[in-house]
Parts: structure tokens; C-alpha cells; sequence
């Protein structure tokens, strides 16, 4: 039995979405290729462009950190600034998240133009020295409103206004099957070295879930059967950052009941919460007037798109350009499926249904 003060963690920090792993196995390629891309950086050069992608927990954003990481400690003339494209989904967001990190003061929200805060940015760079490298992570939230084309645009043409910045981008992309194109006045600049991400193996799952279970737990708390169930999870989604969320969940329900060890059962409990993380992830980043129309969308998913429109108009007094754009949004980020005949034209959208179990929805927007 356990102890009000005893655990079953010897570190339970290891399994914290944030924490960036010390063993990093199974991607050497990819962080050969990044390196590689990076290291003109070294001599005073702009680094070449790179797009990461692959599909969701498959680890770039990890691969990413670490190569900053690396390099940072070669050289003091490199600025890395990671901005999350889910978060800061404007230009202007894009460009203060920059400003911000660079100089560690956030930027007002309002009452300055993106084009003076961007030209902060490149005076820093151009007084110290610095190249810049921005890592667009989650870039692909920014292909629904049409933001990544202007965002990509600024960043690589910068040197064009400003002779002497130096600016590349790694534009990270977690792939759900979802079509997206640059225009081809950005192809023209990005032209990118392009790093694969595929879904781990399942031995290489096996292996990395293995080191995490020995770092974060004390001996023998994860049994082979309570290690397999995870592995075995994680193979059906491909997305290890499940696995990493169900360890955890696994060893509070373990605490939960004073066991020492932790069951198959305690696996089984904990996977109903973790596979609603991309459902919940995906809805806790979407605005007030979004999470309404998805509500609307869950309730009801029979609802003619007419009925829909005049529900959220109620509510929200928005007209139909942003509903529609809302609607387009959730089609891309697979929280609904909609089928449209024509592109943007009144009274063409056909259906609209949530692509998860309503129930989940409704559970994640609590
Ligand atoms: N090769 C690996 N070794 C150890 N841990 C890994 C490895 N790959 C991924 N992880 C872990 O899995 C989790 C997800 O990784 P990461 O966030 O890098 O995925 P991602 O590809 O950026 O996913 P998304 O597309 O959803 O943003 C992290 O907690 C990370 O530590
Ligand atoms: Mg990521």
C-alpha cells in the first residue's frame, strides 16, 4: 500500500508535454538533414529553408528544439525563435511573437502596424548581427484563413527591403491529410529542404516508451503487460505524444487506488481520457465564436446548413463570409466534415457534420 507522502514517480517531469527528452532515438536522419540546413548559419550565411512534416506526434517539434539547442551552443550570432502557429495565427501575431522573443518585451496587441514592429525586428537583427531562424511550428493552422502565404512572404523577402537580413524559416507541418499549397510567389523564395517524419515502427515505439517508463517511474511499477497495452495504443493512433499523456494518466490512477504497480486496468481508464487529446488540443485553441458554431454543429448534426447559419447569426450577430470561414476552418483541422459543391458561394455548402463522437465534442468544449 501506498503512503500519502510515497509515489510510484522517480521523475515525473520527464512526462510533461513540454519536456524535451534527453534520448531522441529513431530520428538521426532527420536531425542529420536539419544540422545540415543550419550550419551556414555558423559562417554568417542564411541557413536553407526547411520543411519538417509528418504526421501529428511523430517528433518535429522535439527534433526541432533540439537542433536549436545544438547550434546554440556553437555560436552566439544565431537568433532561434520557435513561434506556434495554433497560437499566434496572424501575421501580426507571427511577427510580436518574434519581436517578443528577441527582445524579451511583449509588443503592444494594438496601435502598432506590422510593418513597424517587423522593422524592430530586422533593426535588431541588423545592429547585432544576427541571422534569424523562425520555426513556423504547426504552420498548417495557417493555410485556412490564408495566413501562411503572407506570413512566409514577409519572413523570406525580408532581405529584399532590408539588404543585409538574414532570415530563414523552418515551416513545420503536422500532416492530417489535408491538402495545402504555398503560392508559387513564396515557392519561388522558400524553396525548402524537405525532412520526412513517418509513424515510428512499432519496436521503435516499444523502445522510446520503454526509456520514458524507466525515467519517470521507480523499478518494477510498469509491469511487460501495462507497457505492452500502452505500446499497442500508441501503434493505433501513430501519435507518441498519447503514449507519453497515458503513462501518466496510468501512474495517477495507480496512485489514485494506493497500488505500487500499475494494472492493465489503470491503462484501460486512463486511455478514455488521452484519446480525446487531439479532440481537446485541437478545441481549447479555437475562438469564442468557433467553439460556439461547433457546439451548435455537435448538438444537432442533422441540422440544413440554413438552420445552421441563422442559429449562429442569433448568437453571435456574424454574418455568413465568417461563418463560412469558421466552417472552412473546422473542415481543415478534421473537427467536422463538410462537403461543398462550390467554393465560398451562398447557399452551395451541402452538409456539415462533426467528425467526432458529438458526445466528445460536447465533453472537450466544458
Ligand atoms: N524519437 C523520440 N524519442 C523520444 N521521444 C519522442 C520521440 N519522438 C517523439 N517523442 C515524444 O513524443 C511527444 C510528441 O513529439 P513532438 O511534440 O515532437 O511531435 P510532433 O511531430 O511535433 O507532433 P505534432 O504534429 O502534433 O505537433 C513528445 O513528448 C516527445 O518527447
Ligand atoms: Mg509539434
Amino acid at each position: 500500500m501506498l503512503l500519502w507522502d510515497e509515489t510510484i514517480f522517480s521523475n515525473g517531469e520527464v512526462l510533461e508535454f513540454d519536456y524535451l527528452p534527453e534520448y531522441f532515438a529513431h530520428r538521426d536522419s532527420q536531425m542529420q538533414a536539419l544540422r545540415f540546413s543550419l550550419k551556414p548559419a555558423l559562417r554568417g550565411m542564411r541557413p536553407v529553408n526547411c520543411l519538417v512534416k509528418g504526421p501529428p506526434g511523430t517528433g518535429k517539434t522535439t527534433a526541432v528544439m533540439k537542433i536549436f539547442n545544438e547550434v546554440k551552443e556553437h555560436t552566439d550570432n544565431v537568433a532561434f525563435v520557435k513561434v506556434n502557429c495554433q497560437m499566434d495565427s496572424t501575421r501580426f501575431a507571427v511577427v510580436s511573437r518574434i519581436y517578443e522573443q528577441l527582445v524579451h518585451i511583449t509588443p503592444p496587441s494594438s496601435g502598432i502596424s506590422f510593418r513597424r514592429l517587423f522593422e524592430k525586428v530586422i533593426k535588431y537583427l541588423l545592429d547585432s548581427n544576427k541571422t534569424l531562424v523562425v520555426a513556423l511550428d504547426d504552420i498548417n493552422y495557417l493555410f485556412p484563413e490564408g495566413h501562411a502565404d503572407e506570413v512566409m512572404y514577409s519572413l523570406l523577402r525580408a532581405h529584399e527591403q532590408y539588404p543585409g537580413a538574414r532570415i530563414s524559416v523552418i515551416a513545420i507541418i503536422s500532416d492530417v491529410g489535408i491538402p495545402y499549397s504555398f503560392d508559387p510567389r513564396v515557392g519561388s523564395v522558400f524553396l525548402p529542404e524537405e525532412i520526412a517524419f513517418p509513424r515510428y515502427e512499432i519496436s521503435e515505439i516499444a523502445d522510446i516508451i520503454s526509456n520514458r517508463v524507466k525515467h519517470a517511474f521507480f523499478k518494477d511499477v510498469v509491469s511487460d503487460e501495462a507497457l505492452d497495452m500502452v505500446v499497442t495504443y500508441v501503434e493505433r493512433t501513430g501519435d507518441l505524444r498519447i503514449g507519453i499523456d497515458l503513462l501518466k494518466r496510468s501512474g495517477l490512477n495507480a496512485e489514485r487506488r494506493a497500488s505500487k504497480t500499475i494494472s492493465v486496468e489503470d491503462v484501460d481508464k486512463a486511455y478514455e481520457a488521452s484519446r480525446l487529446l487531439h479532440l481537446c488540443r485541437n478545441i481549447k485553441s479555437l475562438s469564442d465564436h468557433e467553439k460556439t458554431l461547433l457546439g451548435l454543429i455537435a448538438k444537432d448534426n442533422s441540422l440544413p446548413t440554413g438552420e445552421l447559419y441563422k442559429s449562429f447569426h442569433e448568437i453571435t450577430g456574424l454574418g455568413y463570409t465568417r461563418f463560412y470561414e469558421i466552417i472552412e476552418k473546422m473542415h481543415v483541422s478534421k473537427l467536422i466534415d463538410a462537403d461543398f459543391s462550390g467554393k465560398g458561394m451562398r447557399g452551395r455548402t451541402r452538409y456539415v457534420a462533426p467528425a467526432y463522437d458529438s458526445e466528445d465534442i460536447l465533453k472537450c468544449l466544458e
